[in-house]
């Protein structure tokens, strides 16, 4: 059977190990892979390559995506998406594979609706994606975060500074969240709760004044992009506290590197799984993790809830804190 593979969205690390995935099983199971170029943007301008398993040979350690990836917001037009498919079909392509995030799933559900049998992965550092426990590049983005918060807390204890770090997560607390657990942040700021509303701000010059006064030597606060702006938070504490400030945003490096062995054994995993399930002629499902098990969740339910970050691990990072 001919099938297709594409990513789609913001890159993160271990889609290469996902596409690896899909090949190899694919064609372990005697089928013909197809990738289609940027995401659902080559789709739909009809430019794909035939992925052999030499195509995807020494791609498993690698960052980024070997089949690059867009956005591409035009694809939520039901003119575009019937385009995409018209394209699939004229090539004989009986199912696809959508490795991506959030507005990813939501794509290979609206094409699923359409009747083109489609599969989601999920891939995402933010670990926004409803109906699986973790995304595919989450694991390795923390990682990343969490290495910076060493080396931050370093410096900030020899100067006795405060440290703002932004890192990534526009609607998302989960990197802020599991990064500042990880990490041992003073304070996390999440997305749902701005930061920049007095009682939140005036809580943090407490805490701040506080740690100075047992002696503490420094104080990192985490701020995930949509609790921002940052500069104002850091503004506003050295304004309050009379300390010094420093503001660290870590933006892309969050996205790059080389995916941790988590992120590698779950992107083979779930790459593995949703070509199977695409050569049985299953659709509108996304492959997932949950309680360490291997699952596949309707893609409608994907589509039409939001993952919400966990209270109790926030209130957890707050008494650890
Ligand atoms: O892919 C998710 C994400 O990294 C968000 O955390 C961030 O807000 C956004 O992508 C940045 O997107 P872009 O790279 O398109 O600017």
């Amino acid at each position: 059977m001919k099938l297709a593979v594409l990513t789609s969205g913001g890159d993160s690390p271990g889609m290469n190990a996902a596409i690896r995935a899909v090949v190899r099983q694919g064609i372990a199971d005697g089928h013909q892979v197809f990738g289609y170029v940027e995401g659902y943007r080559g789709l739909t301008d009809d430019e794909e390559i035939e992925l052999n398993s030499q195509a995807v040979s020494e791609i498993i350690d690698r960052g980024g995506t070997i089949l690059r990836t867009s956005r591409f917001p035009e694809f939520r037009e039901e003119k575009v998406q019937k385009k995409a498919i018209s394209n699939l079909r004229k090539k004989g392509i009986k199912g696809l594979i959508v490795i991506g995030g959030e507005g990813s799933m939501k794509g290979a559900h609206a094409l699923a609706a359409l009747n083109f049998k489609t599969i989601g992965v999920p891939a995402s550092i933010d670990n926004d994606v409803f109906g699986t426990d973790f995304a595919i590049g989450f694991d390795t983005a923390l990682n990343t975060v969490i290495d910076v918060l060493g080396k931050l807390r370093d410096t900030a204890s020899s100067h006795e500074r405060i440290f703002v770090v932004e890192v990534m997560g526009r609607h998302s607390g989960s990197i802020a969240l599991n990064a500042g657990l990880a990490g041992g942040a003073d304070y996390i700021c999440l997305p749902d709760t701005p930061v920049t509303e007095p009682r939140r701000l005036n809580h943090i010059f407490k805490l701040v004044k506080e740690r100075y006064k047992r002696g503490k030597t420094h104080t990192l606060i985490i701020v995930a992009e949509g609790a921002g702006p940052s500069f104002k938070i850091s503004e506003a504490i050295e304004a309050a506290t009379g300390r010094e400030v420093r503001l660290t945003i870590l933006g892309h490096i969050q996205r790059g590197g080389s995916p941790t062995a988590m992120d590698r054994l779950l992107a083979s995993r779930l790459g593995a799984l949703a070509i199977k399930m695409a050569g049985r002629g299953e659709s509108d499902f996304m492959v997932g993790s949950s309680g360490g098990n291997i699952t596949a969740i309707p893609l409608i339910e994907v589509s039409t809830n939001k993952a919400v970050v966990s209270p109790d691990l926030y209130e957890l990072a707050n008494i650890l804190a």
